[in-house]
């Protein structure tokens, strides 16, 4: 496993589409391995391909709970329910938080890492969590969408 370089803000890479991932082979497996340390090295909650530069449909979750990391192959969203303001940031965007509107339930279906369909039904941070990493599948940022005048910009804790 290894930590892979994060694209940041200003990168054109961010505004490109993703690919579909036609075989999850083991190519794939050392790139969600890689994403998923490279999260948690950041602390952050989500993590989309495209953020490490492979533009490919693969998307890595961790709520740190119970559950451990997710990980969403060629994810689509199938159906969404109600909508509510919710703090948001993006490893792409460091220290930079704002309020964006998500769903407050989403339906998505997805391959699994092995290779399996499934389908989630999820709510809050995880349905916020999924949004956010499909819209960046899509060439889409969070700062695009934010409701004006709730950015802040936080600086990071010195250990
Ligand atoms: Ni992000």
């Amino acid at each position: 496993m290894a930590i892979r370089h994060l694209r940041l803000e200003g990168d054109d890479i961010l505004k490109k589409k993703s690919r579909e991932v036609d075989v999850v082979d083991e190519k794939i497996q050392i790139l969600i391995d890689d994403m998923i340390e490279t999260m948690h090295k950041y602390n952050g909650v989500g993590l989309a391909a495209v953020q490490v530069g492979v533009l490919k449909k693969v998307i890595v979750i961790d709520l740190y709970d119970d559950n451990g990391p997710i990980v969403l192959i060629n994810p689509v969203i199938l159906k969404t329910k109600g909508e509510h303001e919710v703090d948001e940031g993006c490893l792409s965007f460091p220290n930079q938080f704002a309020k964006v509107v998500r769903p407050e339930e989403v339906v998505a279906e997805y391959t699994d890492r092995e290779g399996k369909r499934m389908r989630v039904k999820a709510k809050e941070l995880l349905a916020q969590a999924i949004c956010h990493e499909v819209d960046h599948l899509n060439g889409e940022v969070f700062i695009d969408k934010i409701i004006p005048g709730t950015l802040e910009y936080v600086e990071p804790e010195k250990n």
